[in-house]
């Protein structure tokens, strides 16, 4: 798989790290900087840079490393078609997967440890989306996406207190 990798300062060493790990695992990485730890440099850079490598077809997935993975997933979030999700351990990455059909992973440098980080790596790029209601949401999330000046509530089918109680779950 075409994997495009970023982070910032404080992410770089961990990814680095999973750079090495998934390109032993048969990946092609891709490596959009930051190079070096030593120099603080700002996040948006690389996780916007990563987000739009994957929402234009050049990579198929992405991975974004910060300090805590906050920032970095909240930026590449601000990219149409990127579903960024900050994990921390193979189960989160699973799920994000499964469940959200995340495009993009992100850790956090001084947050997560070597092993989970791995763990989350190795889980992340094998694992397929589940469907089904599953697909419900994303396509939620992609028609607030497309058109943006519509109220989330507006979204929500006209049900009653059970009704709407059950499709909120
Ligand atoms: C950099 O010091 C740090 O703020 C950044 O890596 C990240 O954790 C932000 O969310």
């Amino acid at each position: 798989m075409r994997i495009a990798v970023g982070s910032d300062h404080a992410g770089f060493d961990l990814k680095r790290a999973m750079a090495d790990h998934l390109t032993e695992a048969g990946h092609h990485i891709v490596d959009l900087g930051t190079d070096s730890s030593s120099v603080s440099v700002d996040y948006p850079v690389y996780g916007l840079a990563v987000a739009k490598a994957v929402a234009s077809g050049e990579a198929e997935r992405g991975l974004c490393v910060c300090g805590t993975g906050i920032g970095i997933s909240i930026a590449a979030n601000k990219v149409p078609g990127i579903r960024a999700a900050l994990v921390h351990d193979g189960t989160t990455a699973g799920l994000a997967r499964h469940h959200n059909d995340a495009n993009v992973m992100c850790l956090g440098g001084r947050t997560v440890g070597l092993a989970e980080a791995t763990d989350a790596a190795d889980t992340f790029f094998a694992a397929e989306f589940d469907g089904g209601r599953h697909r419900r949401r994303i396509d939620e999330i992609a028609r607030y996406e497309s058109d943006r000046d519509r109220a989330p509530d507006s979204m929500l089918p006209v049900a009653g207190d059970d009704e709407r109680q059950r499709l909120t779950r």
